[in-house]
């Protein structure tokens, strides 16, 4: 494989950026060379203004939010905007059948009720600075990929142990374009956030699962937090005489509304893309990956959704669960009919043949021959591994009492030991099977495991059924587990943790539910595993190598690298599409969408009767349109991806407009290729937010602080 590292260079001084069309995440460091062309689009401030070292800009109002969403500042107070199902977590973690904050919403009176989030962290980016010449100097052809991987990673921890130097910030280095370029990030962390308020999920998730992905959408997903500091308005655990934060920018909120053509863009943290990569790697997503997991996660949500409509306990229990079963599984179904429409395969392929010729045409190309060959009998060796993989994730871990049981693995060693340790374990094994049963079901669980816990073996080796189940009788085994294991009954498992004795890990060894977690994942670690991060390894390497070689041979096409959780810049218009023949999608919703959607049979369509007295008198006070409606929510041409939840969506002046919180199904392929036509980001409007805030909830002392003298 060495004869592919032949020009190995530091890329991005010789492809510049710049933009062209809609599709694009774009470095905010770099917008500078976005500056003419969105300014041509209609914005009207500078790239300065978005992202600046030397003075305060609105990228010193944007954070990732835990660790996979965005949030906003849109106070001096440190109150933080972002989606209802980025708090969703939060919000449940504090409700009870008592206090369902997750039904009926929750608004803290004063800001002593705000609620402490303790595993909650928010990072706002101090700055970023490229490093590739630090870390890729003199990595010669010569290097194996391993020799260079550990080179790397060594490289890595020095950059960020000189960052982390004399200051309190999290430093990290990311790959961009597949290991071309290099960027260092300095992140502040923020560790006491909490909950001021969230809307009802009749609003915060109206439309639920059935309208999740689509437009057009009604859903009021948005939920509300605020930073705490010291004293001295730095970071600091939570603490009862910690302050809200002053930060140095927040959002000015505009109730103006966009119209459509209007320029917006989003500024957050997009998680990942793949515009790069071979017809080969699509086709294995598209073709074996994405309907194993589609279909695995059907059987699971109807078992969930079947034991929901009949227990509202595991309707909470299992809210959050089922949200984020649903939401992955829909969006590669939307993925994988995209890539089909838009004949991906096909049209990669094409790509791969002009490739292949440029490789043999040109002798500066010369070293990039046996590259798509190599890449391709990669994929095909890889390909079972990666599928038993998925089992793995889908099916073997479905039951959640599989992974449960396997945490106890070290209480049963270090007991073996006598290890010191033990009694720490145990403290922790407690905390977390407290919070593993408030969220549980065993009949459930147990008629998971029965569904999907058999499947096929995709290597020639052992199937991944239940291996060594002594009666054969799959169905009367599975009682036997649950009926005995102290991994399925919340009482035996604490009293279990509370009494232990040194000598009880003969008792977890004996346990059959921690005989078949040991057996599948041991299978897991030493088959599976390691067999596929091999190929995976030699994968990333050749697949850095196509995107360089994709550089050199498109000069004149404009490059952007793939989403990777840093913090970006995308922009677009407001606009509608046609999702199908003779269908016009408009960009708008209202309010009256709500009132028509309405079913009070259907748990998704439900409508509070306050929301429906405020519609029914127009009440609407300062937020209404032009029009007269309620605004709710709108759809534009910006390329965002799963992390962009939550992300600020600004107008032409920075000003906040919105806050974005999906993609439309039919555009969902955008993580693979981008079509103009199709994708689009949706947003919610932040009249429709602050709506709920004021009129809805009546949390004037929010409305106070967020619009200030605004209010008329
Ligand atoms: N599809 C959005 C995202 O990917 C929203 C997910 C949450 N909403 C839901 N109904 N599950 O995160
Ligand atoms: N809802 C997604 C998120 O949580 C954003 C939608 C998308 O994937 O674009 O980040």
């Amino acid at each position: 494989m060495k004869i592919f590292f032949t020009c190995l260079l530091v890329v991005s001084t010789l492809f510049p950026f710049a933009s062209y069309a809609d599709e694009g995440m774009w470095l905010p460091i770099l917008l500078n060379k976005n500056e003419a062309d969105m300014q041509k689009k209609g914005l009207k401030i500078s790239a300065e203004d978005i992202y600046s070292i030397n003075h305060s800009s609105l990228k010193d109002a944007v954070l990732m939010f835990g660790g996979g969403c965005t949030a906003e500042l849109v106070s001096d107070q440190g109150l933080l905007f972002t989606n209802h199902h980025c708090g969703y977590g939060q919000i449940q973690s504090h409700s009870s059948l008592e206090h369902d904050y997750l039904t009926h919403g929750f608004w803290a009176k004063n800001i002593g009720d705000e609620l402490a989030c303790p595993d909650l962290t928010v990072s706002l980016l101090i700055r970023m600075e490229e490093v590739s010449a630090q870390i890729l100097s003199g990595i010669t052809p010569q290097f194996s990929i391993q020799q260079k991987n550990d080179t790397i990673q060594a490289r890595i921890q020095r950059v960020v142990n000189a960052a982390e130097e004399g200051n309190h910030y999290k430093a990290s280095v990311r790959p961009f374009f597949y290991g071309n370029q290099y960027y260092l990030f300095l992140h502040e962390v923020f560790t006491d956030v909490r909950l001021v308020g969230a809307p009802p999920s009749n609003i915060g998730k109206f439309g639920g699962d059935t309208d999740n992905w689509m437009w057009p959408r009604h859903t009021g997903d948005f939920s509300i937090f605020r930073i705490y500091v010291d004293s001295q308005n730095n970071p600091a655990p939570y603490h009862i005489s910690n302050r809200p934060y002053t930060p140095k920018k927040y959002l000015q909120i505009s109730l103006d509304g966009v119209e459509e053509n209007d320029f917006t863009f989003v500024f957050g943290y997009p998680g990942r893309t793949q515009e790069y990569i071979s017809s080969y790697a699509v086709k294995f997503l598209s073709q074996i990956e994405n309907p194993l997991r589609i279909e695995a996660r059907t059987k699971r949500l109807d078992l969930i959704k079947s034991a929901s409509n009949q227990d509202p306990l595991i309707r909470i229990q299992y809210a959050a669960k089922s949200a984020q079963i649903a939401n992955a599984w829909k969006k590669w179904t939307g993925e994988s009919k995209g890539i089909e429409r838009l004949n991906v395969i096909q049209n990669k392929e094409e790509f791969e043949a002009k490739f292949q010729a440029w490789t043999q045409t040109n002798p500066q190309a010369a070293a990039y021959q046996d590259l798509l060959p190599a890449l391709k009998h990669l994929y095909i060796q890889m390909a079972p591994y990666a599928t038993m993989n998925a089992q793995f994730q889908e099916n073997i871990l479905a039951p959640e009492i599989v992974s449960f049981a396997y945490k106890f693995q070290n209480l049963i060693s270090q007991s073996k030991n006598k290890d010191s340790n033990v009694l720490n374990t145990l403290d922790k094994l407690k905390q977390i099977a407290q919070v593993y049963f408030k969220n549980y079901n065993p009949s459930l669980d147990k008629s998971i495991f029965e569904k999907l816990s058999i499947i096929e073996d995709s290597v020639g080796k052992e199937p991944l059924r239940l291996i060594d189940f002594p009666d054969k009788d799959y169905v009367k085994h599975l009682d036997k587990i649950y009926n005995t294991s102290i991994f399925a009954d919340a009482h035996r498992c604490m009293a279990f943790l509370e009494n232990y004795k040194i000598a009880d890990y003969k008792k977890i060894e004996k346990d059959l539910a921690y005989q078949y977690a040991q057996i599948v994942f041991s299978q897991y670690f030493q088959q599976t595993r390691p067999t596929l991060l091999l190929y995976q390894m030699q994968i990333d390497s050749l697949q850095s190598l196509y995107m360089r070689a994709q550089m050199e041979m498109q000069t004149e096409k404009t490059f952007y690298p793939d989403a990777n959780f840093s913090l970006r810049v995308a922009y677009g218009k407001v606009e509608g599409f046609k999702p199908a023949n003779a269908i016009v999608y408009e960009p708008y919703t209202t309010l009256d969408g709500i009132i028509e959607k309405e079913n009070p049979g259907i748990y998704d369509y439900v409508v509070e009767d306050k929301l429906k007295s405020l519609y029914k008198n127009k009440d609407f006070g300062i937020y209404a349109n032009k029009n007269g409606q309620m605004p709710v929510a709108f759809i534009a041409s910006n390329h965002t991806t799963g992390g962009n939840s939550g992300s600020p969506v600004l107008n032409a002046k920075g000003e906040l407009v919105g806050i974005n919180f999906d993609r439309n199904w039919e555009g969902t392929m955008s993580d693979i290729v981008y079509d103009p036509l199709f994708c689009r980001n949706i947003s919610l409007d932040i009249r429709y937010c602050l709506f709920i805030v004021d009129k809805f909830a009546g949390a004037q002392r929010l409305i106070d602080e967020l619009l200030g003298n605004k209010q008329k």
